[in-house]
């Protein structure tokens, strides 16, 4: 889809969206329209309960005295900010994606001061809402709900060229949120830990160093809890790590760390059936390190970034991992394995412990799908966040509600710590049924050493069964456009 800014004049032509203030207030441009055809704009609003209140939408046919396809006329409330002006591009797209039309005009003349930023963010509201995972449909321009007919957004706004500078950086976060999408929307035959790592590989075009180690240099590190994974399945296990400098080289990085579970059965502690294919998306922390590391390079973020990723395939086999077994991990640290399907962690606590060994990090942030507790907890509202720093986690839930990719802080605590107590090696990998998602976390926090950590399980928000204005269902993307703000509004100075 093209998206395009333009000075807001009215097209002959299309489909345009015009917008209302609360109190039925037309805005310059609805007012051009209205006098264009005939008072029909006024008479529609009379006709209806439209008031312009935030969210509220009225469509117009084919109006008279035009050749528009429609007028869409959409509710901005008194005033509308940055999620609004993002939620209201993104309902442009879901509305007309199959109307018919093929090019939609959006006149953002009304509902804020700065009207420039207002169009940009429409428009990336638009972008986001355009994302289609279809390369597999190979009949779908059969279908009615098929290939969408909306080819072109056109964003009309006073000063086009200063909104169409501020639309570039978001156009460049877009493109990570899209290739997360992308990443964590293919299915377990055609990503695994190998292609997932060649994925990475792609960000070298933008400048991204990427580093991939391969089983036997993990081994040499002793990753001996992140191999156990992996050794069930035919694929071979990968970490990559990816840097990009923005910053001066003596500044001290930042880092990400993803959870890449290409597909998780279980293991030999096998998972029920039905819904199993969901364990496609067991990637999903990974998928956001790598489109956050994309959209970082992409806008030439002024900041060094380490993103790592930890990339197995946890499959049931003669040669996997059994429960009862015992694993040192690369920090010396041993696990007794009782559940094979308490997983992740285990890829997790060989990264983390790389990672502050080695890159000596401002701070560790890591995203995994590691419970379904946590989404037993806090469904598919807010990520759960863990943190033994609240700076971090201060940082981290501001730029959640200001990307309404949101997180929710949960507690740690040295009793929690000793549900991990196992008799046998230093620990054991899970806790018991009680607080799944939070002794999960302790198990985490032993490898981080004292370093500003933080852990968001991402269960319940990689993948979304229903739609929302910028989100289409499927893969989310979450985590991108948080963390990208996150490091924008702290560590880019
Ligand atoms: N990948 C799963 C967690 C998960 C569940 C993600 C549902 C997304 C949706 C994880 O590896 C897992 O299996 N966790 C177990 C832990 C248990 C064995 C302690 C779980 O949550 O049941
Ligand atoms: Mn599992
Ligand atoms: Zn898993």
């Amino acid at each position: 889809m093209k998206i395009s800014f333009a000075e807001s004049a009215l097209p002959a032509k299309g489909a345009v969206e015009v917008l209302i203030e609360e109190g039925k207030k037309m805005s310059p441009a609805a007012k051009d329209l209205d006098k264009q055809t005939n008072g029909t704009v006024k008479r529609a609003i009379a006709a209806s309960k439209f008031e312009g209140k935030k969210g509220q939408s009225l469509e117009i046919m084919a109006p008279a005295g035009s050749d528009l396809d429609r007028i869409l006329l959409a509710g901005v409330g008194k005033e509308f900010g940055e999620l609004e002006q993002q939620n209201l591009g993104g309902n442009i797209y879901g509305k007309l994606k199959n109307s018919g039309s093929s090019e939609a005009t959006v006149i953002v003349d009304a509902g804020t001061k700065d009207l420039t930023v207002a169009a940009a963010n429409v428009a990336l509201g638009a972008r986001l809402a355009s994302y289609r995972f279809d390369k597999y449909l190979t009949k779908q321009d059969k279908d009615d709900d098929g290939k969408p007919t909306l080819k072109s957004v056109i964003v009309g706004v006073a000063d086009a060229a200063t909104a169409k500078k501020a639309y570039g950086p978001m156009d460049k976060i877009a493109d990570g949120v899209f290739f997360t999408r992308d990443l964590v929307s293919e299915p377990g035959n055609v990503i695994y830990p190998e292609t997932l790592a060649e994925q990475c590989k792609e960000l070298t075009k933008l400048g991204v160093k990427v580093e991939i180690f391969d089983e036997k240099k993990m081994a040499k590190l002793g990753m001996n809890a992140l191999l156990g994974v992996g050794q069930g399945s035919e694929r071979e296990s990968r970490m990559v790590v990816m840097s990009w400098n923005g910053a001066g080289k003596s500044k001290q990085p930042v880092a990400f760390v993803g959870k890449g579970v290409t597909f998780d059965t279980g293991g030999i502690s096998l998972k029920p059936g039905p819904g199993m294919e969901e364990m496609k998306w067991d990637m999903g922390g990974s998928g956001t390190v790598i489109g956050l590391m994309k959209a970082l390079a992409g806008r030439k973020a002024k900041v060094n970034v380490i993103g790592l990723v930890g990339l197995v395939e946890n499959m049931p086999d003669g040669k996997a991992q059994r429960p009862g077994d015992i694993v040192k991990s690369m920090s010396g640290q041993t696990i007794e394995i009782l559940n094979t399907d308490a997983e992740g962690r285990l890829v997790l606590a060989d990264v983390l412990w790389y990672c502050q060994d080695k890159y000596k990090p401002q701070f560790i942030v890591d995203l995994a799908t590691l419970t379904g507790a946590i989404i037993i907890g806090l469904g598919h509202e807010y990520a759960g966040m863990f943190a033994n720093d609240d700076k971090l986690a201060e940082q981290l839930f501001a730029a959640g509600t200001a990307t309404e990719e949101k997180v929710w802080r949960m507690p740690l605590h040295d009793n929690y710590d000793k549900k991990i107590k196992s008799d046998a090696a230093d620990m054991k990998n899970i806790g018991g049924r009680d607080a799944g998602s939070i002794t999960a976390a302790q198990f985490l926090q032993r490898y981080v050493n004292k370093t500003p950590w933080a852990h968001l399980d991402i269960a319940g928000m990689a993948w979304s069964k229903e739609a929302m204005p910028t989100v289409p269902k499927g893969a989310t993307g979450f985590g991108v456009r948080l963390l990208d703000r996150f490091v924008a509004d702290n560590y880019e100075k």
